[in-house]
């Protein structure tokens, strides 16, 4: 068994998860030849020594700003991750496959300028100007629980727009059925995208899709900052989705393009492992995981570093009278 010396502040993925789940989903990237066959992950730069020292510290943390925005008043009774948990531990394997990649390797992506198509089934095909858009918009804080379908969870203090405020100014038309996402493809800069080995054997660019009416709901966002600041890179910058009723992997980060179509796009998790990784993905601690249970999870929160504390996973992520609707008649564990 790998032991893992964490960095301050950061949580290694075998403290927040089982360790069954933790082993087997890098199973799936060892059946993919991904991963070594002693199950140790070489991070991005292919360095067993740096998976055995938890990543490298970034040498410099690329700038982030801070951005006027309405506060979310309600806290609705959830405690927050702190930031630095927040922005150590993530998930965006264009930077690798350990949990502390995505923060050591992609401070210098360069997101501006930065520009999203939005094309397809709209009457007015166009694009944005992000950083026009950041600075001319009236940005909401959304205070959200944020479950990842490795079963853990943070509550993060998310900066955005409702991403159909912003897809109405695109006109759809009435064949517009399904809404395709895809990431920044760019492997000078993302070194996942030039290395199956690297990048977990995703075929790039990471693509994500949502139906109509998920990406119109009031609680979608399209967000370009957490905690006050524009987002780091790790978290996605630019720009990223947030669905909060579903599991983590719905939300894209580092968004060029948004394309409205009639039939339903492919998602990248999906394309992976289609028996384990549905196209709907919302959070439901009664389909479990084929290997593993979605019934709790282990939420971090503030404490020390390593700390988390085990808690029921909530129905839609705790989001069902909100969403609960948008599915009525279809069966979940079909539609998973
Ligand atoms: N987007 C891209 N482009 N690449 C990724 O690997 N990982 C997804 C999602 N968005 C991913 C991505 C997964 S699996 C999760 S759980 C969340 O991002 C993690 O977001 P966070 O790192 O901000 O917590």
């Amino acid at each position: 068994m790998l032991i893992k010396r964490p960095q301050i502040g950061a949580i290694s993925e075998n403290e927040v998860t089982p360790e069954s789940i933790y082993l087997s989903r890098r199973s799936v990237l060892k059946a993919l030849g991904i991963v070594a066959a002693s199950g140790v992950a070489l991070n991005a730069r292919g360095g067993v020594f740096d998976d055995l020292l938890g990543g490298d510290k970034p040498a410099s943390e690329a700038p982030r700003s801070p951005l006027p925005y309405t506060k979310d008043n309600q806290t609705h009774g959830l405690i927050l991750t702190p930031e630095n948990k927040v922005t150590s531990h993530n998930n965006y394997y264009e930077f690798g496959t350990d949990k502390t990649d995505p923060a050591a390797n992609s401070q210098h992506l360069k997101t501006q300028p930065w520009t999203l198509t939005v094309e397809g089934e709209v009457e007015q095909p166009g694009t944005i100007d992000l950083w026009e858009m950041i600075h001319t918009s009236a940005l909401e804080e959304r205070i959200y629980r944020m479950r990842c379908v490795e079963a853990w969870s943070m509550v993060i203090p998310w900066l955005g727009v409702e991403l159909g405020s912003i897809l109405k100014k695109f006109k759809p038309t009435s064949r517009a059925k399904y809404v395709a996402f895809e990431t920044l493809y760019d492997p000078e800069q993302m070194p996942g995208q030039k290395s199956r080995r690297i990048g977990g054997g995703i075929q790039y660019p990471y693509v994500e899709g949502l139906r109509i009416d998920e990406a119109m709901h009031p609680l979608t966002l399209l967000s370009v900052g957490l905690y006050g600041k524009t987002l780091p890179p790790q978290n996605g910058a630019p720009v990223r989705l947030v669905v909060p009723w579903k599991y983590g992997f719905k939300g894209i980060k580092s968004i060029v393009k948004i394309r409205l179509m009639e039939t339903q796009p492919p998602t990248t998790w999906n394309l992976l492992a289609p028996n384990e990784y549905g196209f709907y993905a919302n959070v439901n601690p009664n389909v479990d995981h084929p290997r593993w249970s979605q019934a709790s999870e282990r939420f971090i929160g503030p404490g020390g570093p390593f700390s988390s504390t085990r808690q029921k996973t909530l129905m839609f992520n705790g989001y069902e009278e909100a969403v609960a609707s948008l599915y009525a008649g279809m069966d979940l564990r079909k539609f998973y």
